[in-house]
């Protein structure tokens, strides 16, 4: 079996300072690469800051600094902010690095070798903002200026020079690709979007600019630099030390088995990637996944919109884990998802402090204050016991399955149910009326902790830290999290001590 999985986030460019629809990427990015660590694969998780092209030239000179200071500056942000949302990332890639100069370089000239690339003249339609050519039926006129129809950002018009990748000639192999690769695009409807694009007839794509200086030289001819989208989607290749096909991480993990992305960069992705790397011999990603947007209102969030909710401060006022565990239940995953701080207040108080907070900290006093604060030994499952403890292993398969197939909200579902049955449980079994029965008190209080247990590790890829300070309260590290435990009943030790669990999430005071 091969062990290992490589996922990515988008490399953000660091031309503005983060904002929620990064967060968001790189989040669920996060509980994927968490998830797979705790099912024992040995996990590549990137993600990184996309440094070149226009639209960084010109944010730098409209600071009046040098792009290469500019990137420096902005990079670390997004750096800090990958700490600050207590990413498990492996590496953290900048395409102004040395190493992925190499890569792009030398798949530059793979291609050219192979005869993929071709000089001619590139006339058409341009925007800086999405760094993409688009034809004449993309874009539309409103209020006199051009706009691309998809995203609605500016588009100049450019006649230069231009650098040819010969994409028409992959339009065939491609959609035989997506064929025999059925799960490569997903979801679903964004897969069938692709593939009637590649449908409708692919033209060359210009693969280099000469107006501007901001870039990888072209190998062969140093006037032009590399267009910034194959500069930028070589990272996932440069990371792993790409040209050196040697190199123990090339060969552990490539190919990706998931670039996560949002559904603006889709094209990108499952076009113009495989069609680079069917073309240059290399193999490609195992799957690529649209995700929706974070909108604030009915709008994508962004700078030009001016309508961004800061991830930093909503970190700084409701914590980490709440907005982690908001996003990753609330958005609909694969669908565009609207978020506000009243519907994340309403999800704190209702999901993390009344069910999950509560329940550890109620079971865990109760132990403190009748059983001396130890685990209990005398215990014997009845049915009801084996039928809630039970409920994990049935669903084993179903879980794990969710999240290889990206179903996210099936999985938040699930633990969702449990913390509603865990409660209730608690509640039906009333231990407080049980003090007479030692035997049933200790049965109670067991399969309690048991399912505090199993559901925190279910939590894990979602809200790591409270998770931990559970499972540690349990004597279970990080490193010894494992998704199949949630499947046994007696992992805790009997008559080993339990610390009472503090106030995991605070209730927020609303007025309504
Ligand atoms: N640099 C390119 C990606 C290159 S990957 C080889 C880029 N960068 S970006 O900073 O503009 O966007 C990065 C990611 O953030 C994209 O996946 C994009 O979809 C996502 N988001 C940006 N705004 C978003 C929302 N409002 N909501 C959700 N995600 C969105 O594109």
């Amino acid at each position: 079996m091969n062990n290992n999985y490589y996922i990515s986030t988008p490399i953000y460019y660091p031309s503005a300072k983060p904002h929620m629809g990064h967060a968001y990427s790189s989040i669920i990015a996060d509980f994927f690469a968490r998830f797979k660590r705790i099912q024992g694969y040995d996990v590549f998780f990137l993600t990184g800051t996309d440094e070149h092209g226009q639209k960084i030239q010109r944010a730098a000179e409209k600071k009046g600094v040098d792009p290469r200071s500019f990137c420096d500056e902005i990079s670390k942000t997004f750096r800090n902010l990958s700490k600050l949302l207590n990413l498990s990332n492996n590496d953290f890639i900048r395409t102004t690095e040395e190493r992925h100069r190499k890569s792009v370089d030398n798949l530059w000239k793979i291609l050219e070798a192979k005869n993929e690339i071709y000089l001619s003249k590139y006339s058409g339609w341009y925007s800086v903002s999405d760094e993409a050519f688009y034809s004449e039926d993309e874009i539309e006129t409103i209020d006199n200026k051009k706009l691309s129809k998809n995203s609605g950002s500016p588009v100049e018009w450019i006649e230069e020079e231009s650098f040819f990748f010969k994409l028409s000639k992959w339009q065939e192999p491609l959609l035989k690709f997506y064929a025999e690769n059925p799960k490569f695009i997903l979801p679903e409807s964004r897969k069938n979007e692709v593939i009637s694009f590649v449908k409708s007839g692919l033209k060359d794509l210009s693969v280099s600019r000469k107006s501007f200086t901001w870039g990888i030289k072209v190998p062969s001819n140093n006037d032009h630099v590399i267009y910034v989208w194959l500069d930028a989607l070589t990272n996932y290749l440069s990371a792993l030390n790409y040209p050196d096909t040697n190199d123990p991480n090339y060969k552990k993990y490539w190919p990706a088995d998931l670039h996560l992305i949002g559904k603006d960069i889709l094209r990108f992705h499952a076009v113009y990637w495989p069609a680079f790397l069917l073309a240059a011999n290399i193999q490609p990603p195992k799957r690529v996944y649209g995700h929706g947007w974070i909108l604030s209102g009915e709008e994508k969030m962004s700078k030009s919109k001016g309508n961004i909710l800061d991830p930093i401060e909503i970190i700084n006022s409701y914590g980490l884990d709440p907005l982690r565990y908001y996003l990753i239940k609330e958005v609909s995953f694969g669908n565009d998802g609207n978020i506000s701080k009243d519907k994340l207040e309403n999800c704190i108080n209702s999901d993390l402090a009344n069910n999950y907070g509560n329940l550890c900290q109620r079971v865990t006093a109760f132990i403190e204050k009748n059983l001396n604060s130890s685990i209990p030994k005398d215990y014997e499952f009845n049915k009801d016991d084996n039928n809630i403890l039970d409920v994990y292993k049935k669903n084993y398969k179903s879980l794990i399955n969710y999240v290889d197939g990206q179903d996210i909200n099936n999985y938040v579902n699930f633990i969702q149910e449990q913390l509603f049955s865990a409660n209730k449980y608690f509640n039906d079994q009333e231990p407080w009326k049980k003090k007479g029965d030692i035997k049933r008190l200790g049965t109670i209080l067991y399969v309690s902790l048991e399912l505090i247990r199993k559901i925190s590790i279910l939590l894990y890829p979602i809200i790591p830290s409270t998770s931990l300070k559970v499972l540690k309260t349990f004597n279970i590290n990080e490193k010894d999290i494992s998704i199949k435990d949630i499947q046994n009943h007696e992992i805790l030790k009997k008559n080993t001590n339990i610390n009472k669990i503090s106030v995991l999430f605070k209730k927020i005071e609303k007025n309504d």
